[in-house]
This record gives C-alpha cells, structure tokens and sequence, in this order.
C-alpha cells in the first residue's frame, strides 16, 4: 500500500506515485452536478496547485446542458472560490488548469453520445500525449452509472487494447440494497475489469481513517490489547449537525442506515476490527476489511429490532438557525418513515472479538458534527482505589477523533491530588498540532490514487456487497416492524432516548464528545 505521512513540499502525494501524474484524460459525467463543484474540481485545483498535473492534462465535463467551455470554465471557477478549502484560489494555476478543461454536451444513456465524446478526446489539442489513457468519473446519480459503463464499453471506450489506461470512478450510493449491488457490480465488471473500479468511499481518502492502519500496525503497545481479553466494547459515532437540507429527494429513500453506516461506518469498523494484513499492498488489506463483514453472521430479526434504533429530527434550533422536522423538510414525504438516525450493535464472531459489541450510531440534526471511534477497555478491579464520583474505577477510553479537531486521546484513572481517590484525566495527541503539513482533501488523494491505479482507499466488489448483507437485514427487521411514526429526537441533541437504553441496558454509555462535556 502507499500511505505515507505527506510531504510538506508535495503534500497529496503518494509514495509509490511519480511526482507528477501521467498524462491522462479525466471525463466527468454528472458536470455540472454538486459533486463536481464542490469536490471533484477543487480537488484538481490542489493537484495542480501541488504540482502534480502535468501539462498534458485535460478535464472533460459531460453533461446534458448546453454550454461552451468558456461558461463551463466561469461556473467551476466561481464554485472553486466558494468551496474550495484553501483560500484565496491562486488564479494563476485555475487559469492554466481552466485552459486544459473542455465541456461536453451529451446524454448519459445514449451511446450515440458515447461515440462523439470517443471523437472529441481525440481532438483535444492535449490528446497525442494523453494518449487514449482515460479516467471516467461516474459523479451521476446512481441510476446512470450501471448505463454509462455499458455505453463507455460500446463506443469502445473501456477497451484497454494498446496497453492504454482506461479506469472507472464510481461514486456513492453503490446499490440501494444487496441485489441492486450485485447487478451494479456484474455490469461494471462486464465493461472494466475488477482492479480498474474504484468505488469511492471518501472516508477512505480522509487521512485520520488512513491513519488507523498506521495506528494499529506501526506501533507495538496496542496490538496486544486489541481484543475480547482487554476491549468491553467499541463505539463508533458519525455525528452531523446539519439537517438534510436541499437532499430530501435522495434521503428519503435512503436514510441514515444506508446513507452513512453501509459504507462510510463500515470502513471505520472494518479499519478498527480488522486483523494484521499479510503486506500493505491494496488486495491484502481488503481481503482482512471483508473476512471482519464475514465474521458477523446475519443478526436475526429479534436481535435487530431489541439491538438497533431508528428515529427522526423534530424541529429545532442548531446554532441559532431554524431547522424544520424531517417531515417538513424539502421533497420529504410527510408521511416518511425514513430514519435520520441510526444505531445499531453488532458482533464480530471470530476469536479476536467474540463477546464484544460495537455499537455503531449516525444522525443529522444533532448537537455537534464529528465522527470518532471509541475503544473502551474493561473495568479495572476497584478494590484498591476509590474513585472520587463513582465507587468504581472509570474505564480506560481510547478516543480516536477522525473529524473535526483530528487526533488520539486516552482516558486513564489518575489520582487526585491531596486525596486518595482516582479520577479519569486526558492524555491527548493532535493530528494538527503533532504534524505541521497540508492535510489533502479525501478527493485529492483519491483521484490520484485512481489515476495511478492503487485501489486501497476503494471498496472491492465483495466488501460492498457484505456490508449491505447486514445493511438490509437491519432494514428488513424494520420493515417488519409495524409503526405509523418513528420516535422523534430534538435537533440539537445527541439522539433518541431509545438510543442511551440500547447501551444503558447492559450497563454502558455512549462517550460524550468533547464539544458537549
Ligand atoms: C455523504 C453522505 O456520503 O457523507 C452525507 O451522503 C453526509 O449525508 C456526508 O453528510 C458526510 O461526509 P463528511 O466528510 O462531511 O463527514
């Protein structure tokens, strides 16, 4: 594999990739889409800025709108300056980028289409050094990523012949369910190969989920812990403050169980559950991600429904602005039974973690935004130290913070000075403060690692249709569980009540954030 801690004079850069990317054209299906504005292009823009496109680099924008370059080249660089994550935007490098990007007018499912683009990469005044070497980036919704790739294939640009690269970028939601996966993954892999998709979770691409391997494997004091002899149990919590705002469309027909625990929860879960792959290259490492979804056998319908809560925001105020119910909320059903927050425990059944629960939790709406995944030792004896709140010792908390304010922290009992009791205290690490570099973008490091073809910080075909294994077992246990409404929590607060008894049963509690302690 190729993570290394970036270099600060060549930041997203990956150790086993040139200094600069070979040069390549990039299609971008869904252009004129969020996703592009937002990600994709800001994503090339720090490329460029770091030095890492080449000269003979081309973006092409394919979308159904009519548009010139030059209004498609205004639009990206109006959205650049508004999101991107370094501010200002050197408008030198987005000029010289901005000339090497081209629009393409034509429609997904028509392989007429198809045909011209095949025409118009040839014409590009870049194209006698790219080559025929191309990377096609699904950023449709979903729908069309089953069509493009069948279309790519028939205008014979998937062919690899002449040793040329041709790669595929898939962007999330990959299926709705098992079945819609496995159909996804037969008629991509009937056009590309297996190691030329790159399905992207972009957690992977976050360097604080990266680090996890780094954590567990490049140090030698946890290894011998990190099982059922020393964990209680593990928490694993994405939590977002924002509403579903302008994606009631989409989010009503997925819910937090699909949106955020199939892929994005699972990756953190697998990363933190997995054993020592056999080398760091991309097919070790997942084969060990996917024998940690085998171990959990299907959960039966009565362990799901005492084992996993659903619910939905009412309205309320989140630092000060008004955020309606779900219900109300843009292109919601009123009626809708979606949930906008999940937990659920599961069990890993293999000798490393038989008997320990991971409880995993996701919500919008809620009283701050971070993701963290929390290991919590078991209790120590009490018998020698009292403890100053409780008569019993605090146990020991690993708390590693993916998002925001990134870094590692553990809990251990301390004694307090000038009395002989014990009390929990903080020994803390920060990401940002330990390591003065340029933290990528997940984006920046997954285009480049798609283009040099490392497939590590992508999901194997396998793994995805594991996770919706459990994915749909659980929706399938609510689908039978017969409710007209879904318990509601405040906006602003950390969830339903019914998610604190789902730990407080077996005499545990979910690890308060430090935002909210
Ligand atoms: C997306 C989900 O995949 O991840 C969104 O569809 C969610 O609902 C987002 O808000 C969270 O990503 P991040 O990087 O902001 O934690």
């Amino acid at each position: 594999m190729s993570i290394v801690i970036p270099d600060p004079n060549c930041p997203a850069v990956i150790a086993s990739a040139p200094k600069q990317l070979p040069p390549t054209a990039a299609v971008i299906f869904g252009a004129t889409g969020d996703l592009t504005h937002r990600k994709i292009v800001p994503a090339f823009y720090h490329l460029a800025k770091n030095n890492l496109l080449p000269d003979d680099f081309a973006i092409i924008g394919f979308a159904r709108r009519p548009k010139t370059d030059d209004e498609f080249r205004q639009d990206l660089g109006e959205a650049l300056r508004k999101y991107s994550h370094t501010k200002p935007v050197d408008e030198e490098v987005w000029s010289k980028l901005a000339s090497h990007i081209y629009y393409f007018q034509g429609e997904l499912d028509q392989v007429e289409s198809y045909k011209r683009l095949s025409q118009k990469l040839n014409e590009i005044p870049e194209s006698a050094k790219i080559g025929g070497n191309f990377l096609f980036y699904l950023a449709t919704s979903p729908e069309y990523f089953g069509p493009a790739a069948k279309n790519l294939a028939a205008a014979g640009l998937s062919s690899q012949q002449d040793g040329v690269r041709r790669r595929l970028i898939v962007e999330k939601p990959f299926g709705e369910d098992l079945h819609s996966a496995c159909e996804l993954n037969k008629t991509l892999q009937a056009a590309f190969a297996e190691r030329d998709i790159f399905r992207i979770d972009h957690y992977l691409g976050k360097e604080t989920v990266q680090n996890l391997i780094y954590f567990r494997f490049a140090n030698s004091i946890y290894e011998p812990l990190w099982n059922r002899l020393f964990i209680d149990h593990v928490q694993i919590t994405v939590a977002e403050q924002v509403g579903v705002e302008s994606r009631g469309g989409y989010y009503d027909h997925a819910g937090a169980a699909r949106d955020m625990m199939q892929n994005h929860m699972f990756q953190l879960f697998t990363l933190t559950a997995m054993e020592p792959p056999a080398s760091l290259d991309a097919e070790s490492i997942r084969d060990e991600k996917v024998k940690v979804l085998r171990s959990i056998p299907t959960p039966s319908v009565d362990f799901l429904q005492a084992n996993t809560v659903r619910a939905q925001y009412g309205g309320g105020f989140i630092n000060k602005k008004a955020i309606p119910s779900y219900r109300q909320e843009e292109k919601v059903a009123q009626d809708s039974l979606t949930e906008t927050f999940a937990a659920a425990r599961f069990e890993v059944d293999n000798w490393r973690w038989h008997g320990v629960p991971f409880y995993l939790r996701t919500g919008k709406a809620m009283a701050a935004s971070f993701t963290e995944i929390n290991i919590i030792f078991k209790r120590p004896p009490s018998a020698l130290f009292a403890a100053s709140s409780d008569d019993r010792l605090r146990r020991n908390t690993l708390r590693i913070r993916i998002q925001p304010s990134e870094g590692i922290s553990i809990k251990f009992n301390a004694k307090v000075p000038g009395k002989a009791e014990a009390e929990p205290v903080d020994m803390a690490f920060s990401y940002r403060g330990g390591f003065d570099h340029y933290l990528p973008e997940a984006y920046e490091r997954l285009i480049v690692d798609a283009i040099v073809g490392e497939s590590t910080l992508f999901t194997r075909s396998d793994e995805v249709e594991e996770a919706w294994r459990l994915i749909d077992a659980v929706k399938g246990a609510w689908a039978k569980q017969s409710v007209r409404d879904l318990p509601l929590y405040a906006c602003g607060s950390m969830g339903p009540v019914e998610s604190d008894l789902l730990l407080e049963k077996t005499g545990r509690y979910w690890v308060r954030p430090k935002e909210l302690s």
